[in-house]
């Protein structure tokens, strides 16, 4: 699929191991410059966050989607661009095992994960950086990579052996989410004034779309003013399904010229919209900007699942969403064209999906 090498431009180094070296100051690789460094934390609104909605699956009703869920659903994607759902429909001590395991696994002797260090030709695997910049200046995380569908890409013998009977419950957590993102899809597609499978279908429907799980690890840092988990960016595909670290909050959404912290509802996941989404949506939906604070007393691990369009079909804004006075915002491109972006630079704000608006 890509052009890119079998190998990082510089030795990994393995954050998690740098964070337990006992180190008091960051090394400057992973110092961001003044003007991307987070604010400091008391400067932060515990009173602000994204919409909460719940979504009252398994609530018995059954029979079409509420208007009021509908409604706040629809205001989320075109306001937001990011919301948290509860009763969603995923198994909850599930998703607390799944989040534990991951834990676990992070934690093993780095001998152990070396088995399954990842490279940037497919990123699938145990990695600490993205994009190939040599003297890039680097996110304080650490992660894990790995495909669900389509399931020609999914190999569980790339997924971690241990913790044991970890594989099973990745793969029934995968069908569990992937489930969720069939539902979402349904309400977004109503919420465009389109038939539920509409979205679904563009994508290229059940067999060839694709559901990638990036495990996030972010270790305690000693100096989290200076660095980030992530740089800000927005996510390239359709959705992304978000279980957070529940104690411990550190995503960051853009609003403005200001930077909210979520604060994670118990047992919701965090819901946001991708590029490829406000390409289909014709910016109707938006694929917002964020990033990932560290702290200096708790580790924290996230688990994005990435919902995507089938690579090799052209993406574009839908035919019935574009009119005389909306014009089609976007040219159409492939999914797996518009991914080597981000794969070759690193996460970049949201410079790519603004880069591809047709001029008017
Ligand atoms: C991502 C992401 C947020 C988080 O993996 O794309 O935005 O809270 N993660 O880890
Ligand atoms: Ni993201």
């Amino acid at each position: 699929m890509s052009n890119l090498q079998n190998y990082w431009p510089e030795p990994i180094v393995r954050v998690r191991s740098l964070s337990e070296s006992g180190i008091t100051e960051i090394p400057s690789r992973y110092v961001k410059p003044l003007e991307d460094r987070p604010a400091p934390v008391t400067e932060f609104d515990p009173d602000v966050n994204i919409p909460v909605i719940d979504l009252g699956v398994g609530g018995g009703g059954g029979g079409g989607w509420p208007g009021s869920v509908l409604g706040q659903v629809s205001e989320a994607c075109r306001e937001w661009g990011f919301f948290q759902v509860v009763n969603h429909g995923v198994d909850r001590s599930l998703m607390r095992e799944m989040r534990e395991k991951w834990r676990e696994f992070f934690h093993l002797p780095e001998e152990l994960k070396a088995e399954y260090a990842n490279t940037p030709c497919t990123y699938e695997g145990y990695g600490s950086r993205l994009g190939v910049e040599k003297g890039a200046v680097l996110d304080w995380s650490d992660y894990y990579f790995l495909h669900y569908l389509p399931s020609c890409l999914r190999d569980p013998n790339k997924w971690p052996a241990l913790p044991p009977l970890f594989r099973e419950m990745i793969a029934e957590y995968s069908k569990q989410v992937v489930e969720l993102c069939g539902r979402l899809m349904n309400i977004l597609s109503i919420n465009l004034g389109l038939p539920e499978a509409f979205l679904l279908d563009k994508f290229g429907g059940d067999d060839h779309l694709g559901a990638c799980l990036r495990v996030n690890f972010y270790p305690k840092c000693p100096q989290p003013d200076l660095a980030l988990g992530l740089s800000p960016h927005s996510d390239p595909g359709g959705l992304t399904i978000l279980l957070p670290d529940e104690n411990v909050p550190g995503l960051q959404v853009r609003r403005g010229d200001r930077w909210i912290t979520v604060n994670p509802v118990p047992d919701a996941f965090i819901v946001n919209i991708g590029d490829q989404m406000q390409v289909l949506s014709n910016a109707n939906y938006k694929s917002v900007e964020h990033r990932v604070i560290v702290n200096s007393g708790k580790e924290r691990v996230s688990l994005a699942y990435f919902y995507n369009p089938r690579g090799d079909i052209l993406i574009k804004p839908a035919d019935e969403l574009v009119t005389e006075d909306c014009p089609a915002l976007y040219p159409p491109m492939t999914f797996n064209e518009y991914r080597l972006y981000i794969r070759t630079k690193g996460p970049r704000g949201k410079s790519q999906v603004d880069a591809l608006k047709s001029p008017r």
